[in-house]
């Protein structure tokens, strides 16, 4: 191959950039030329990218965000959409495009892979929800957002006996709600995978104000349920005076975590290094430390992946 493009698409996480980074000079040091299409799909479509150099890619490892810029694009989802792209990658001489996404972006890969383009999938959401890898780009450096955040509210919580319901991301997973539970000592967390209780709650929330503490903290993954509406359930009955926060986006952005620019080059050299030989068709992950191929195929048709259900378990442990 001589030329190959890459682009980051759906929502944007801390890491992009070093991993784009690590595709451009892999690619250089390869002697092939890559092409940077901005905006995600949606750049394909519109033909908007720019050859790489090294110097495109400096001072961009410690940024969050994507230099090149995301989307998410309505129109790869029909088939005249994905034609038109696949036609724009062999009029831009592309022979091989890596894909930095989420679950739906890996979707869209598959299918322009399908097309006769070889494609190589990164793993990169916050929600940890992609299977066939153990982690995901930015999960890692949203997870120390979210405990930072929680550090703080813990700061003014015990400053006025107060209980906090936090809500983090997550659509369909609890992952960073439990995880940052465990990393920053909160009570509780509510995830979307496990039912909860919150008469049990409010019993052990009220129990903990009895007994003089001084703050409680709920983390509620948003797939779950709303903090505000389970703050409105449970304020008049513990005890603690009750507010709400909702990290929101706040959680995606920041500099990468040294673990998520690593794992960015690791990614970045892989997939470059795999496109080149053949090896295509696959999504490049973090298996037990080491870095594993995976049919994309089977990326896309297994199901989430699920959580760890000893990390609930250990929360609760812990939160005694
Ligand atoms: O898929 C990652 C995620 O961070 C979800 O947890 C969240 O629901 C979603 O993206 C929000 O994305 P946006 O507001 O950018 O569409």
């Amino acid at each position: 191959m001589k030329r190959i493009a890459v682009l980051t698409s759906g929502g944007d996480c801390s890491g992009m950039n070093a991993t784009l980074r690590a595709v451009v000079r892999a690619g250089i040091a390869s002697q092939v030329e890559v092409i940077g299409i901005q905006k995600g799909f949606q750049g394909l479509i519109d033909r908007l990218y720019e050859t790489m150099t090294t110097r495109s890619v400096s001072n961009v490892l410690q940024r969050g965000g994507t230099f090149l810029q995301s989307a998410r694009c309505a129109e790869m989802h029909t088939a005249a959409g994905l034609r038109l792209a696949s036609e724009n990658l062999k009029g831009m001489g592309v022979e091989g495009l890596i894909i930095i996404g989420g679950d739906g972006s890996l979707k869209g890969g598959y299918a322009i892979h399908q097309q006769g383009i070889p494609v190589i999938g990164i793993p990169a959401s916050i929600d940890n929800d992609i299977p066939f890898t153990d982690m995901s780009l930015g999960v890692d450096t949203a997870l120390n957002n979210i405990v930072s955040a929680v550090d703080k509210l813990k700061d003014t919580a015990s400053s006025h006996d107060r209980a906090f319901v936090v809500e983090t991301m997550g659509r369909g997973c609890g992952y960073l709600a439990v995880v940052a539970t465990i990393a920053s000592g909160a009570e509780y967390s509510i995830i979307p995978e496990e039912p909860f209780d919150l008469d049990h709650i409010c019993e052990d929330l009220r129990r903990r104000y009895r007994e003089g503490r001084s703050n409680s903290i709920i983390l509620v993954a948003e797939g779950a349920g709303k903090a505000q509406d389970i703050a409105d359930q449970i304020k008049d009955r513990i005890g603690f005076e009750t507010r709400v926060t909702v990290l929101g986006h706040y959680q995606r952005g920041g500099a990468p975590t040294v673990f998520d620019r690593l794992l960015g080059a690791r990614f970045g050299q892989a997939a470059v290094e795999n496109l080149l030989n053949g090896n295509h068709g696959k999504m490049v992950g973090l298996q037990a430390a080491e870095i594993m191929l995976t049919e994309l195929e089977k990326v896309i048709s297994a199901k989430s992946r699920p959580i760890d259900p000893m990390l609930p378990w250990l929360a609760n442990q812990l939160s005694v």
